[in-house]
């Protein structure tokens, strides 16, 4: 059996910089015809001139592969008109982070004062630029996301202009408040369709499983899986692939993230067939991004077959999720 999926995007990836860009970007750039690329880099992405350096870097990381990084800003409430009117081709969407909610989120927004957030967010209503939001609250750990629905929704009724993309969702409470409004999106990863918290904890401690958001309970993944495999219109596959190195996730601080981004498109196939609904991946794996983000990515078909592919126990330094573990579907070809 074998399956064809046409441009496949990745709507939230990590791909850090330096050394690693050069292990991530050309496995990225491989089987994805693009990417949106996360702005939590050391230091952080805040300018023009640091954007289209990291995008020269990531280019030229990448190889020869036909592949579209979507690049992205780190929110500032600072941002103004004439600022972001002066990026704006450059740019694909701007992304928020609750201060110190997750790695390299330090300079974050602190308090959701609609007051406070005014300028910059009319304005990316105005240009038409996506926000893309990590939303959680530093309350209890599995009670972050649902804590953060309320300030989602403030963000919606306040600024119906502007689309605003519920990042790596991981509960039913997410999913139930994009029903509810016009303009808010998600994206899903593969790791949340696939895991709940007791895989993380619930044995052995397992770090490559480790994440923000933390993996939840089985009836939210479920609920996750339903929409995704049913092919609902505004949800999107983001891999939210977070590479760390082995180093930093096998330690006393495990470091949160895990790195999915060439395993994604096998793990999704098997996921879809196993629900029956094969037919659906392209929608989530592309279709619904292309319509909402309003994008043309480069042409690219990617052939996966079922066949078994044991997962490397290793890309370069880093440890991919389920290393070592054979799966159903692999990637054949890419043209
Ligand atoms: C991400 C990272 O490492 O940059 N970590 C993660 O657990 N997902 C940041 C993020 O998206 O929260
Ligand atoms: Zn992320």
């Amino acid at each position: 059996m074998q399956l064809i999926l046409n441009d496949p995007l990745d709507m939230h990836l990590h791909l850090r910089d330096g050394e690693m860009l050069h292990t991530t970007a050309p496995l990225s750039a491989h089987s994805f015809s693009g990417a949106i690329i996360m702005p939590n880099t050391i230091p952080p992405i805040q300018s023009k001139e640091a954007l289209l350096s990291y995008k020269q870097r990531i280019l030229e990381a990448m190889g020869s592969e036909n592949f579209m990084p979507l690049m992205t800003l780190f929110f500032r409430r600072d941002y103004d008109y004439e600022f972001l009117s002066n990026i704006r081709d450059e740019l694909s969407a701007i992304k928020l982070y609750p201060a110190g909610i997750t790695t390299n989120s330090e300079g974050g927004v602190s308090g959701f004062d609609i007051e406070k957030l005014k300028t910059p967010l009319e304005a990316m209503s105005e240009l038409g630029i996506p926000l893309c939001i990590h939303g959680e609250t530093n309350g209890f750990v599995m009670d972050r996301e649902a804590e953060f629905v309320p300030i989602y929704e403030k963000l919606a009724a306040a600024f119906p202009k502007l689309k605003i993309i519920m990042e790596h969702i991981t509960t039913k409470e997410s999913l139930q408040a994009l029903d509810r409004y016009e303009n808010l999106y998600a994206t899903i990863t593969v790791h949340h369709l696939l895991i709940t918290l007791d895989d993380v904890v619930g044995g052995m401690l397992r770090p490559h499983l480790f994440c923000k958001p933390i993996a939840k309970r089985g009836e939210d993944r479920d609920a996750l899986v339903q929409a995704a495999v049913n092919a609902h219109p505004k949800v999107m596959f983001g891999s939210d692939s977070a590479p760390h190195p082995k180093s930093a996730k096998e330690c006393p601080g495990c470091a949160a993230g895990i790195f999915t981004a060439p395993i994604a498109l096998p793990l999704l196939a098997e996921l879809f067939e196993a629900h029956g609904k094969l037919d659906n991946l392209q929608g989530f794996i592309s279709d619904h991004a292309k319509k909402i983000y309003g994008i043309k990515p480069p042409k690219k078909s990617v052939i996966l077959k079922k066949e078994p592919f044991t997962i490397p126990k290793n890309y370069g330094d880093i440890v991919p999720m389920h290393a070592g573990e054979t799966i159903s579907w692999k990637i054949s070809q890419v043209q």
